[in-house]
């Protein structure tokens, strides 16, 4: 193997342009080549990033492609997963990794089979302000945690997305979606997930796409846009999930954990940074400050300024515990247990029983500032 491994993208659609501007930031790897069931879209991203546009029996057949980025909509992603595979190459998926616990399952099988690593968006709590956060929780700042909540709720993907169909679709809606983030780091914070329960419903039967170019354009909503679950961990801790694409506004903290010592907010779990803010016993509530990780630096323009995005960092990790032949932070086991929470929610929510999770999994090692310095180049 050499000190850098060959990456081929396979699905060139809206995430991709991230994944080509952000993996320059980290050492140990190299996109070379890209494709996608379109070919008009993977060679533009080739011409843009310069980088070679491959049919994709071709891009699995490249020697000089060691792993396989798969960037597709979320109901091919197991196929297209195993496909890759099957082929050889190592794997990091977009999230969900798969539909169902049972074809997530199989990859593993087939990952351990053909002796590669599969890892899996997301990154972001490796991103500096989640990484602080566990950094205190860790120093017993807040003591045992032993409850919690987390809210992801907005109106939905049909205002930006030129293609918001799959959101809609089974693999879509806001558990499996957005969930990810906030289950990542759940897990990166508390640990493994012993349980969950929720009620599910969906406000409307379809929604009406108001992004261009298909404003007007009328889709069906096939999964439930508004979960509320409880989670209990092995440790003890219950944490409120809400999850919703049917609320127009809302006042509630995205992540918040109280401890027997204190209680913590974490800022969006969808993103790198972020203010943390931490209230001790009998104690306001005050900024945390002093820490200094290097993805908590702004470095992309968003909105009206700069935020820290270092998507692909979780890739980078992953690369880098290939050749150290350690564990990747957002390995297939960790996110393997994710999905179980996230389909076993879902499932609570169609039959109103709890449900037990079959698997479980050990938090991520922190990556502390100059753990993340050795992934940059
Ligand atoms: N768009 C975002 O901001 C965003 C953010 C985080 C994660 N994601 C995740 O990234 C994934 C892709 O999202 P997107 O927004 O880029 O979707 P998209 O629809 O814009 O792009 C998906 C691309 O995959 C291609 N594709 C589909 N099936 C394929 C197959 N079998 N083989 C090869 N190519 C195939 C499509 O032609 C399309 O170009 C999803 O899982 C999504 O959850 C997206």
């Amino acid at each position: 193997m050499t000190d850098t491994l060959g990456v081929g993208v396979i699905g060139c659609g809206n995430i991709s342009t991230a994944y080509f501007r952000l993996a320059p930031l980290f050492a140990g790897m190299e996109i070379r080549a890209c494709t996608d069931l379109n070919m008009d879209a993977a060679r533009a991203q080739a011409a843009k990033f310069n980088v070679d546009a491959r049919e994709i029996g071709d891009l699995l057949k490249s020697d000089d492609i060691d792993v396989v980025v798969n960037l597709t909509i979320p109901d091919a992603h197991s196929a297209v997963s195993c496909q890759a595979i099957q082929a050889g190459k190592h794997v990091y998926s977009e999230k969900p990794l798969a539909l169902t616990l049972r074809d997530g399952v199989e990859m593993q099988r087939l990952a351990r089979e053909h002796g590669v690593s599969v890892g899996c968006a997301p990154d972001t709590f490796l991103g500096g302000a989640h990484q602080h956060a566990r950094h205190l929780i860790d120093a017993g700042e807040i003591g045992r945690i032993v409850a919690g909540t987390a809210h992801v709720m907005s109106h939905g993907m049909e205002h930006w997305h030129p293609n918001p169909d799959f959101f809609f679709r089974v693999g879509g809606g806001p558990v499996l979606d957005i969930g990810p983030y906030y289950v990542a780091n759940l897990i990166n914070l508390i640990g493994p997930i012993k349980r969950v329960a929720a009620l599910s419903s969906s406000a409307t039967p379809t929604r009406t796409i108001t992004s261009q170019p298909r404003a007007g354009d009328v889709i069906p909503v096939e999964t439930p846009t508004n979960v509320h679950a409880l989670l209990e961990f092995e440790q003890g801790a219950t944490v409120t999930l809400s999850t919703s694409w049917d609320v127009w506004a809302h006042d509630h903290g995205r992540m918040e954990l109280y401890g027997t010592e204190g209680s913590l907010f974490v800022p969006d779990p969808n993103f790198f940074g972020g203010d943390l803010r931490m209230a001790k016993r009998d104690a306001g509530v005050m900024p945390v400050t002093g820490w200094h990780h290097p993805l908590s630096v702004p470095n992309d323009p968003h909105g009206e300024g700069m935020m820290a995005n270092y998507r692909t960092v979780g890739l980078a990790d992953m690369v880098a515990a290939i050749r150290d032949g350690r564990d990747a932070r957002c390995s297939i086991d960790r996110t393997l247990h994710a999905l179980d929470a996230m389909t076993s929610i879902l499932m609570s929510g169609e039959t109103g029983q709890f449900v037990d999770l079959t698997t479980t999994c050990s938090r991520p090692e922190p990556l502390d500032p100059a753990s993340a310095s050795a992934l940059m180049r």
